[in-house]
């Protein structure tokens, strides 16, 4: 049953076709009419669905300054049986407009369509509340087969993301320091990984730049999904990478040195049948008579360098088509990598395998994770990050191949603006910093001023989802996961008291 909630009228040049008030009626059933409240009424063009923006309360016994000096000048007690200001107050809420819907049935259960708005609501008219199975609908949610994220704020409607929508297209997580963003990434794939299996889910691949997801591996319903791989056994295969990758990893090496190079890597391909280590290029041009000297001595030099960075082997290591299967996640974990060039190397080679490996279908869709994704994909022309280039192919044109880039970074700003506008969904939460929020606005356009407000006001556990994985922005209140991971139950004092323990142990 419909639950009306108010009606319609004219305040301040409203309704026009954005916006509508309307006055609170006042219920005893303890119906909370509140600020992003879901409601709708009925439009010439059909049911005109709204989120309220504003809740204004007016009284106007308390308009004039000179009524308040005598109501406060005097008993209150007195001037409440004189006036009766209680009954004089009343709420206006000013909705926000955000489409019509057509119902195909009597019941109003079955949408026809959703369109646009093109004619205000009628003043007079009543406003309700909408009701929960038309919200999913209407937000674009999928009730039986979605991942479950949360609830929608201020509503009972859980929301429940469609994995299509989500993943045929790109997504970003954004938000400061601590602002949630792991967490909510472990929320989505416990979702993934406890899919039932015919619904069909995505391999995962996520770069743990901290170690936060290692507990995935110690949750008994997940164990047989979750592969670690801990970065320090990583090898990339020298006969696997091409002669621009070379300079790539090594961008001191010249286009004279690069040609150079080509005749020896052509040579231990044919002797070596595809088995060499850079030590075997080293070797082979150490032994060369023939060429100039200069440019081997400035080759070796640089190739060396490459080689003590310990990465480079001749077989690679993890094999990737091997790995990749489908609903289960491969973690790299980072956590021991400090030097940056490295993990931007590392990113680089697998990401390009992955991308070559799916283009040739030899591994399922996949989903790649990448946490602070600004530091392997910054905007700035100086900072040169070699993984780069391969962050924003995969942005342009991951999406028909089926390869789904999650973005993670607590700087916006500071991330690529080619990656960034290609993430068609983002996650956002909360974001103090005016840089980013105007870089957010500028990088789309359905976050307006008002939004952006919002999003700075965001407390933890709260976000804006937004893009084309839901038809319209919506707050949501993010779930709590279902499976625990140790690390963050530590709090700063039981750490400081374990340091004690072990100093004096
Ligand atoms: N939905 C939530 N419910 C309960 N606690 C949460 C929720 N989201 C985040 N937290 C808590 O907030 C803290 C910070 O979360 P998290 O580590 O995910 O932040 P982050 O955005 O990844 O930070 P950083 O940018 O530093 O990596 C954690 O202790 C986490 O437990
Ligand atoms: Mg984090």
């Amino acid at each position: 049953m419909a639950i009306k909630i108010g009606t319609v009228f004219n305040y301040l040049q409203l309704p026009d076709v954005s916006n509508f008030p309307f006055v609170i009626k006042r219920r005893k059933d303890g119906i909370f009419v509140q600020k992003g409240l879901f409601v709708y009424t009925e439009s010439i063009e059909g049911y005109l669905i709204g989120i309220i923006e504003k809740i204004i309360l007016l009284n106007e016994y308390f308009t004039d300054a000179l009524t308040i000096k005598a109501y406060n000048n005097n008993n209150p007690n007195i001037l409440k049986g004189l006036f009766p200001s209680d009954d004089f107050e009343f709420a206006i809420a000013i909705v926000k407009c955000l489409g019509v819907i057509r119902f195909n049935d009597k019941n109003k259960k079955k949408i026809d369509r959703i369109q646009r708005m093109t004619y205000p609501a009628s003043p007079g008219r009543e406003v309700y509340v909408v009701d929960e199975d038309v919200l999913y609908k209407f937000l674009g949610f999928d009730t039986e087969f979605g991942l479950n994220v949360g609830a929608v704020k201020v509503t009972n409607v859980e929301a429940k993301i469609n994995m299509n929508r989500l993943l045929n297209k790109h997504f970003a997580i954004l938000s400061i320091s601590g602002g949630g963003k792991s967490y909510l990434t472990s929320i989505l794939i416990e979702e993934l990984l406890t899919r039932r299996e015919e619904c069909g889910t995505p391999a995962i691949i996520l770069f743990d730049v901290h170690g936060e997801y290692s507990y995935l591996q110690n949750i008994p319903e997940l164990k047989n999904k979750v592969k670690i791989f801990d970065i320090s056994y990583f090898q990339i295969a020298v006969p696997k990478i091409s002669l621009y990758s070379f300079k790539k990893y090594q961008d001191q090496i010249s286009n004279v040195q690069v040609r150079e190079l080509s005749k020896y890597i052509k040579r231990l391909k044919k002797e070596k049948k595809n088995l060499y280590t850079l030590n075997d290029v080293i070797e082979s041009i150490e032994n060369e008579s023939d060429g100039n000297r200069n440019t081997k001595q400035a080759l070796i030099g640089w190739l060396s360098e490459l080689e003590r960075l310990t990465l480079f082997g001749p077989q690679e290591n993890p094999v990737l088509d091997k790995m990749i299967t489908k609903q289960e996640i491969t973690i790299f974990n980072l956590q021991k990598e400090i030097s940056i060039r490295k993990k931007q190397i590392i990113l680089d080679y697998i990401s390009n395998r992955l991308f070559n490996l799916r283009r040739l279908n030899k591994i399922p869709p996949f989903l790649l994770i990448i946490e602070e994704a600004h530091q392997f994909s910054p905007e700035a022309a100086h900072s040169k990050a070699i993984s780069k280039p391969i962050i924003e192919m995969l942005a342009r044109e991951g999406r028909k191949f089926m390869a789904c880039l999650c973005l993670i970074s607590q700087r916006p700003k500071r991330l690529s603006t080619t990656a960034l506008s290609q993430c068609n969904s983002k996650m956002i939460l909360n974001i103090k910093n005016p840089y980013d929020l105007k870089h957010l606005m500028d990088s789309s356009e359905a976050i307006t001023k008002e939004y952006a407000n919002m999003i700075s006001s965001l407390g933890v556990g709260e976000m804006l989802l937004m893009g084309t994985v839901v038809n319209y922005p919506v707050f949501i209140d993010i779930r709590e996961r279902k499976f625990q991971s140790n690390i963050e139950e530590l709090s700063l004092a039981q750490v400081c008291i374990d340091w004690q323990k072990k100093l004096l142990s």
